[in-house]
């Protein structure tokens, strides 16, 4: 096993709605380590600038930059009685909870407009550096973690299943207010509107990181992933 005072950084990255923050969770719990989900931090830039009438087609950069600068965003585990929306985690901006705004379909349906902005992503990566260098050891989950924020990081792994399971599995939870509303068919649709768009973009599209874990969970439950995880970090484990 490595030394206590070692920085255990693992990114997880992957398409929407394939488990990232469920097995991140999992995960942070078996190391005793903090996560964070990245993806929170470009929905809360994206509700700001829908709260404040930022024009987003086309998205205007400078309004964009300037909020995420500004961004006075927590995110931490949720509390029980919080928990009880099935939200993943609180998020606070502010001082307030928008963990349910940010799962809006407003904020679904722009996310990643607002996150193929590249002044902005620059202004995200340099925040998301700074917290990993603050927190001994970090789980950080997104799209482009293990191949462009922190590369040198212990363990990249990547998710990955088919969209229809995605969205199947999307569709049941309820944290979602769009998705509790609506059939696994939209939320399909939704999601791969945004697989297009994250991976086509030309800042920082989504990729495999080099040197990747890749899970492909289509037939495979948390806990089937955790043990394929938990196998390449061996010399970690208590
Ligand atoms: O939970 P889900 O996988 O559906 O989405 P998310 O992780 O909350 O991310 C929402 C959107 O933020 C993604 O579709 C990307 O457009 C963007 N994102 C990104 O560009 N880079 C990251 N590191 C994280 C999220």
């Amino acid at each position: 096993m490595r030394e206590a005072s070692s920085k255990l950084i693992i990114t997880i990255d992957g398409p929407a709605g394939v488990g990232k923050t469920t097995i991140g969770q999992m995960l942070a719990a078996r190391l005793g380590l903090n996560y964070l989900d990245t993806g929170a931090m470009y929905r809360a830039v994206t509700w700001q600038a829908l709260q404040s009438a930022v024009n987003l087609a086309p998205p205007n950069e400078a309004a964009l930059v300037e909020l995420g600068r500004n961004l006075n965003f927590v995110s931490r585990d949720a509390t029980p009685e919080e928990a009880t929306d099935e939200r993943q985690y609180t998020v606070m901006l502010d001082g307030q909870d928008v963990s349910q705004q940010l799962r809006s379909p407003e904020v679904e349906k722009w996310v990643s407009v607002v996150a193929a902005v590249g002044p902005l992503r620059q202004e995200m990566v340099e925040r998301q550096r700074e917290i990993a260098r603050q927190n001994a050891g970090i789980i950080m989950i997104g799209r482009d973690i293990g191949s462009v924020v922190l590369p040198d990081a212990d363990l990249k792994i990547y998710l990955d299943a088919s969209p229809e399971v995605r969205a199947v599995r999307r569709s049941r939870q309820k944290t979602s207010k769009t998705v509790a509303e609506n059939a696994a068919e939209e939320a399909r649709r939704n999601l791969e509107k945004r697989d297009q768009i994250d991976s086509q973009r030309t800042v920082s599209p989504m990729v495999i990181p080099e040197g990747a874990l890749v899970i492909r969970t289509d037939h495979l439950n948390p806990q089937e992933v955790m043990a394929q995880i938990e196998a390449a970090l061996t010399d970690w484990l208590p």
